[in-house]
Protein backbone atom coordinates (compact mmCIF):
# COMPACT_ATOMS: atom_id res chain seq x y z
CA UNK A 1 0.00 0.00 0.00
CA UNK A 2 1.07 3.53 -0.55
CA UNK A 3 2.18 6.21 2.02
CA UNK A 4 -0.11 8.52 2.66
CA UNK A 5 0.13 11.97 0.88
CA UNK A 6 0.58 14.99 3.07
CA UNK A 7 -3.07 15.88 1.77
CA UNK A 8 -4.63 12.73 3.31
CA UNK A 9 -2.69 13.14 6.48
CA UNK A 10 -4.12 16.96 7.08
CA UNK A 11 -7.26 15.53 5.89
CA UNK A 12 -7.39 12.84 9.22
CA UNK A 13 -7.78 15.62 11.58
CA UNK A 14 -5.97 16.94 14.55
CA UNK A 15 -5.84 13.74 16.36
CA UNK A 16 -4.15 11.93 13.44
CA UNK A 17 -2.30 14.88 12.99
CA UNK A 18 -1.12 14.84 16.46
CA UNK A 19 -0.47 11.01 16.55
CA UNK A 20 2.07 11.87 13.48
CA UNK A 21 3.61 14.47 15.34
CA UNK A 22 3.98 12.60 18.82
CA UNK A 23 5.60 14.15 21.67
CA UNK A 24 9.35 13.58 20.43
CA UNK A 25 12.13 16.00 20.82
CA UNK A 26 14.94 16.85 18.42
CA UNK A 27 17.22 14.26 18.67
CA UNK A 28 14.65 11.47 17.68
CA UNK A 29 13.51 13.51 14.37
CA UNK A 30 14.38 12.16 11.37
CA UNK A 31 14.70 15.98 10.38
CA UNK A 32 17.34 17.91 10.77
CA UNK A 33 17.30 20.51 14.28
CA UNK A 34 15.50 23.47 13.22
CA UNK A 35 14.03 22.58 10.08
CA UNK A 36 11.51 24.64 8.78
CA UNK A 37 9.28 25.30 5.94
CA UNK A 38 10.48 28.08 3.79
CA UNK A 39 9.04 31.27 3.42
CA UNK A 40 5.98 31.13 0.88
CA UNK A 41 5.46 27.30 1.59
CA UNK A 42 1.98 26.43 1.69
CA UNK A 43 1.34 24.97 4.93
CA UNK A 44 -1.80 24.05 5.11
CA UNK A 45 -5.83 25.12 3.89
CA UNK A 46 -8.47 27.20 5.73
CA UNK A 47 -10.86 23.95 5.95
CA UNK A 48 -8.07 21.74 7.66
CA UNK A 49 -8.57 24.46 10.70
CA UNK A 50 -11.19 23.51 13.34
CA UNK A 51 -12.76 26.36 14.49
CA UNK A 52 -11.24 26.87 18.13
CA UNK A 53 -9.22 24.01 17.51
CA UNK A 54 -5.54 23.55 15.16
CA UNK A 55 -3.42 21.28 13.43
CA UNK A 56 0.25 20.38 14.63
CA UNK A 57 2.73 20.38 11.51
CA UNK A 58 5.21 18.48 12.65
CA UNK A 59 7.45 18.89 9.59
CA UNK A 60 7.48 22.45 9.78
CA UNK A 61 7.13 22.84 13.56
CA UNK A 62 4.13 24.94 13.50
CA UNK A 63 0.90 25.06 14.99
CA UNK A 64 -2.09 26.47 13.43
CA UNK A 65 -5.04 27.56 15.35
CA UNK A 66 -8.51 29.17 14.23
CA UNK A 67 -9.72 30.65 17.73
CA UNK A 68 -12.76 32.32 16.30
CA UNK A 69 -14.14 31.65 12.65
CA UNK A 70 -12.01 33.08 10.52
CA UNK A 71 -9.07 34.02 12.47
CA UNK A 72 -5.88 32.07 11.95
CA UNK A 73 -2.54 32.35 14.13
CA UNK A 74 0.81 30.16 14.28
CA UNK A 75 3.10 29.26 16.37
CA UNK A 76 6.34 26.92 16.69
CA UNK A 77 5.04 23.59 17.78
CA UNK A 78 8.56 23.34 19.92
CA UNK A 79 7.58 23.50 24.02
CA UNK A 80 9.44 25.74 25.85
CA UNK A 81 9.46 23.58 28.65
CA UNK A 82 12.21 21.04 27.01
CA UNK A 83 11.86 21.39 23.52
CA UNK A 84 9.15 18.21 23.16
CA UNK A 85 6.49 18.61 19.68
CA UNK A 86 3.07 19.45 21.87
CA UNK A 87 1.04 16.56 21.02
CA UNK A 88 -2.74 18.05 20.60
CA UNK A 89 -4.74 20.59 20.60
CA UNK A 90 -7.56 20.64 22.48
CA UNK A 91 -10.71 22.40 24.57
CA UNK A 92 -8.80 25.67 23.75
CA UNK A 93 -5.32 24.68 24.22
CA UNK A 94 -2.19 23.59 22.83
CA UNK A 95 -0.79 20.90 24.78
CA UNK A 96 2.71 19.04 25.14
CA UNK A 97 2.35 15.68 26.83
CA UNK A 98 5.75 15.48 28.02
CA UNK A 99 5.34 17.07 31.17
CA UNK A 100 1.74 18.23 30.91
CA UNK A 101 2.12 22.14 29.44
CA UNK A 102 -0.77 23.92 28.17
CA UNK A 103 -0.20 27.00 25.56
CA UNK A 104 -3.86 29.23 24.65
CA UNK A 105 -4.92 29.20 21.13
CA UNK A 106 -5.45 32.24 21.09
CA UNK A 107 -1.56 33.86 21.78
CA UNK A 108 0.24 30.66 22.69
CA UNK A 109 0.52 31.96 26.27
CA UNK A 110 1.38 29.54 29.14
CA UNK A 111 -2.44 28.03 30.38
CA UNK A 112 -0.34 25.51 32.46
CA UNK A 113 3.11 25.27 33.80
CA UNK A 114 6.00 23.92 33.78
CA UNK A 115 6.42 26.00 30.33
CA UNK A 116 8.00 28.92 31.22
CA UNK A 117 7.30 31.10 27.86
CA UNK A 118 4.72 31.28 25.80
CA UNK A 119 4.93 29.32 22.16
CA UNK A 120 6.69 31.61 20.14
CA UNK A 121 4.85 33.46 17.21
CA UNK A 122 5.13 32.26 13.77
CA UNK A 123 3.94 35.04 10.57
CA UNK A 124 1.59 33.48 8.28
CA UNK A 125 -1.07 35.02 5.87
CA UNK A 126 -4.05 33.69 5.08
CA UNK A 127 -4.23 34.20 0.33
CA UNK A 128 -7.74 32.48 -0.40
CA UNK A 129 -7.63 29.14 1.47
CA UNK A 130 -4.39 28.42 1.63
CA UNK A 131 -2.10 29.67 4.33
CA UNK A 132 1.39 29.94 3.94
CA UNK A 133 3.99 31.15 6.06
CA UNK A 134 5.28 34.89 5.55
FE1 LIG B 1 6.63 20.31 27.10
FE2 LIG B 1 8.03 19.63 29.28
S1 LIG B 1 8.72 19.67 27.22
S2 LIG B 1 5.96 20.22 29.14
Amino acid sequence: MDEPSRRTILAAGAAGLAAVAGCSTYGESKDAPGTTAPAGTALAKTGDIPVGGGVILGDSQTVITQPTAGTFKAFTSVCTHQGCQVANVADGTINCDCHGSKFAIADGSVVKDPAPQPLAPKQITVTGDAIPLT
